[in-house]
């Protein structure tokens, strides 16, 4: 995980500007209580709606980068809201906070940054002893698509595709994003090598940015094992924010899962 630097952090919300999750978090959190852990907050996308909404949000997250601007973000709301949040630096692969949640989150498939088998059971062990008795776990993922893995794990050369064009509020400038996948079907892992090019009004390139980020995909039943194995039970699993059945190749997989009795 090498992507959320400083100058990803600053990009982050202008080129990530997900809201279709928003109303089935503040629904969540409405249903359960807080606090709330968020997990890999980020830059607050999640985190600030929460507290809006008038409910206790802990915000955990690796990277300092991401961490500063989500404490940027805190400054534009009342002292309220601000009063809300608590953001921690912190690995959710191995956390402690000092008291047990009703609902604690993973948004934005950031569960897929767990790159390994053994790092995942750390993640959701820790979850797990965070977890206050009657609580639930969410977190989002997609459905991997087989035959888009295998073709584009023998896709050569690296296919390069224009993924993206956003401006950047603070400055103006214009960006266009470039990506290439490559497949490890080993390892379930797919690396995005992500090229941010700064425009000038006349559409030269300023300067281009490199962004490598590697995600490890996950298949439903591994995962419902894997949920199991840590000392969960899955309540349900969806194939949208709207909790439509699960489907195959779903792009916004929601778990909810809670303690094993
Ligand atoms: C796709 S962003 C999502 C950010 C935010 N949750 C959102 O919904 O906009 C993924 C985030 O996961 C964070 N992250 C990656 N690995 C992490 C880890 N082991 N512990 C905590 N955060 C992590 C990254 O730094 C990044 O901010």
């Amino acid at each position: 995980m090498r992507a959320y630097n400083a100058t990803y952090a600053e990009l982050y919300d202008d080129y990530a500007p997900i809201t279709d999750d928003l109303p089935f978090f503040l629904e969540e959190a409405q249903a359960r209580g807080g606090p709330v852990l968020d997990l890999a907050c980020g830059t607050g996308r999640v985190a600030i709606p929460l507290a809006e909404a008038g409910h206790t949000v802990c915000g955990l997250e690796l990277s300092e980068d991401m961490l500063a601007v989500a404490r940027r973000n805190l400054t534009q709301l009342n002292p309220e809201t601000q009063a809300r949040i608590t953001l921690r630096q912190g690995d959710m692969r191995a956390f402690q906070w000092e008291h047990l949640f009703p609902l604690i989150i993973i948004p934005a498939r950031s569960f897929l940054h767990i790159e390994t088998p053994e790092d995942q059971r750390r993640v959701l062990t820790c979850i797990h002893s965070h977890l206050a008795p009657q609580g639930r776990l969410i977190l989002t993922l997609f459905d991997p698509d087989l035959q888009l893995l295998w073709e584009r794990s023998h896709m050569r050369p690296v296919h390069m595709e224009k993924v993206k064009e956003f401006t950047h509020t603070a400055t103006g400038v214009r960006y266009i994003v470039w990506m290439t996948r490559q497949y490890d079907l080993n390892n379930q892992t797919i690396q995005f090598d992500q090229y941010f090019d700064a425009l000038d009004d006349q559409n030269r390139v300023i300067h281009r940015t490199y962004y490598p980020l590697r995600l490890r995909y996950t298949f439903r039943q591994e995962l419902q094992y894997l949920f199991e194995l840590c000392g969960f039970e899955v309540e349900a699993v969806y194939a949208n924010f709207e909790r439509k059945p699960m489907h195959y190749c779903a792009g916004s997989v929601v778990w909810i899962a809670k303690k094993q009795e």
